[in-house]
């Protein structure tokens, strides 16, 4: 299955990522991480998206479209992927239309009342790319990752004034992807706001998983 993962930066993406990568066997695909990894590395695609994402803007169409178009043709994809954070504009749904079959767009529902409550206690590994939440989903050792040992820290996009900046491109851009795929039947969506579990769980239901 080719499954997009859709919602607001914070509705748990990432999170029900890692949880779909385990129950389908198939690797998840996320655009913010292989940013972030660029932008440590220091490499030219990490300097030219560090500005955009510092401050709270979507890197353009044409560096995200490469880079995603590179990664699905490894072969961990060929049996199916979940994108994570892709497509994010219309320009790159129309992109990724011509180059794979999507199957099904999954939108997690979440508010942005309780997507900026969530973002203040977000912790992230910029090593493996897992996701904590300092209450909700905390690291089983303080500050130090479950799955590489590495540090977990606050990303520099978490703070309170380029969420809601965040929040703000999501709506202009991104949002208008939830119409484009309804169009093509396959917007499933589900409220992302009943925690972890019951989020995985009514994915797995949504997506005949069980
Ligand atoms: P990206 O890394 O993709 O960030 P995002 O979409 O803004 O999403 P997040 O990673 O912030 O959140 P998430 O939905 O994965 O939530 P998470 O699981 O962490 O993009 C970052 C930047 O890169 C963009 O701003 C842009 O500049 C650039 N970029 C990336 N892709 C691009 C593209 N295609 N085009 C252009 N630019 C691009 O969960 C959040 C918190 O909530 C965590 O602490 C978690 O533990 C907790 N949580 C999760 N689920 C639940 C739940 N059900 N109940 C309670 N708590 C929960």
């Amino acid at each position: 299955m080719n499954l997009i993962l859709l919602g607001a930066p914070g509705a748990g993406k990432g999170t029900l990522a890692a949880y779909l990568i385990e129950k389908m066997g198939i690797p998840s695909v996320s655009t913010g991480n292989i940013l972030r990894e660029a932008i440590a590395n220091n490499t030219p695609l990490g300097q030219q998206a560090k500005g955009f994402m510092d401050a709270g803007q979507l890197v353009p169409d044409g560096l995200v479209i490469d880079l995603l178009k590179e990664r699905i043709a490894q072969p961990d994809c060929a049996g199916g992927f979940i994108l994570d954070g892709f497509p994010r504009t219309i320009p790159q749904a129309e992109a990724l239309d011509k180059i794979a079959q999507i199957d099904c767009a999954l939108s997690l529902e979440v508010s942005d009342e309780v997507i900026e409550g969530r973002m203040s206690g977000r912790r992230v590994c910029l090593k493996c790319g897992a996701t904590y939440h300092i209450e909700n989903n905390p690291p089983k050792t303080d500050g130090v990752c479950d799955k590489c040992g590495d540090a977990v820290v606050i990303r520099k996009d978490d703070m309170p004034e380029v969420v809601r900046q965040r929040l703000a491109t999501y709506h202009k851009q991104t949002e208008p992807l939830k119409d484009y795929y309804g169009k093509q039947g396959k917007v499933k969506a589900i409220d992302g706001t009943k925690g972890i579990r019951m989020t995985e769980q009514a994915a797995a239901e949504a997506l005949g998983i069980n």
